[in-house]
């Protein structure tokens, strides 16, 4: 992960001189504060996997992290979960005001199109990688599972399981999908990581909603709320199990991967 460090404080630091400096300051105070870099990592992961090198993947890997953090600002914003500290510090409204951090929010998505579109070369497996990207990041997964938990709270398992797909799961499930389509892999192949990238994604949601038991409102619905600790224990510990098989059957030796997801699973335990 060094190198995406060094690529990905590269790209925020050479822009510096022309981004208003309090924009910049609240986009990089968010974007380098200590986030786990999950999606980046599991992209660099598959792509090793799959055999993309690293300098065609950062662009991507980047993005999408910058994607990520965008994606958190706005969800701590007093408009949406309303929250004050995000990483064990002040949120970026905390810090900057609540137009900064709409701003900011706003030159980080736009940022890493920018990112992809300054460095991609224009082949169909690249623009259709970007696609993936700009679909999962907009209104038909990422913002769309975001506006549902607000706009139609359910008490439904499914329904809940439904949000998280779109809210979480498409963003960490294209950390699967962009290696195998830049490695032009066959369908069959791209839709078992594919398949493989959802769960992971609801599995990290759910993982989450237990981590937050403590620090979840009284008007926020999760897994927690809906099913207790234990049972949400228990279908993590179920999805893994499956997400396991899946990952042993993959065409590819995904020993280090598997091990990696494992951890991320274990975080509650
Ligand atoms: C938090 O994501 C938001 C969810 C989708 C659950 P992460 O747990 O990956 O956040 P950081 O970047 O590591 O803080
Ligand atoms: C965040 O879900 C999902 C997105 C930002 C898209 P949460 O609201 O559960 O994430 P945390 O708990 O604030 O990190
Ligand atoms: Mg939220
Ligand atoms: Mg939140
Ligand atoms: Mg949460």
């Amino acid at each position: 992960m060094h190198q995406f460090e060094c690529y990905f404080n590269g790209i925020l630091s050479d822009v510096k001189g022309e981004v208003n400096p309090v924009l910049h300051c609240a986009i990089t105070y968010a974007a380098c504060s200590g986030g786990k870099r999950v999606r980046p990592k599991l992209m660099l992961m598959m792509s090793e996997i799959v055999g993309v090198s690293v300098d065609v993947i950062l662009p991507y890997a980047a993005a999408l992290e910058l994607i990520h953090t965008y994606s958190l600002i706005h969800d701590d914003l007093p408009a949406m979960d309303n929250d004050d500290i995000r990483r064990g510090l002040p949120t970026v409204h905390k810090v900057f005001g609540d137009a900064v951090a709409l701003l900011a929010g706003d030159a980080l998505l736009n940022f890493a199109y920018e990112t992809l579109f300054h460095r991609i070369e224009p082949t169909r497996s690249a623009i259709l990688a970007a696609t993936k990207l700009s679909e999962a990041a907009g209104m038909k997964n990422m913002v769309s599972g975001q506006a549902t938990e607000f706009v139609a709270q359910t008490q439904d398992l499914n329904g809940l399981f439904d949000i998280y797909r779109k809210k979480t799961g498409a963003l960490i499930a294209v950390a699967f999908t962009i290696p195998c389509i830049l490695a032009d892999l066959p369908p069959s192949t791209l839709q078992t990581f594919e398949k493989i990238g959802n769960l992971v994604g609801l599995i990290f949601q759910l993982v989450d909603d237990l981590i937050d038991t403590n620090t979840t409102d009284e008007n926020e619905i999760t897994a927690v709320t809906i099913i207790g600790c234990q049972r949400t224990k228990d279908i993590i510990s179920a999805k893994t199990n499956v997400l396991i098989s899946l990952l042993r059957d993959a065409p590819y030796d995904c020993t280090m991967l598997t091990n990696y997801l494992l951890e991320l699973s274990n975080r509650c335990i």
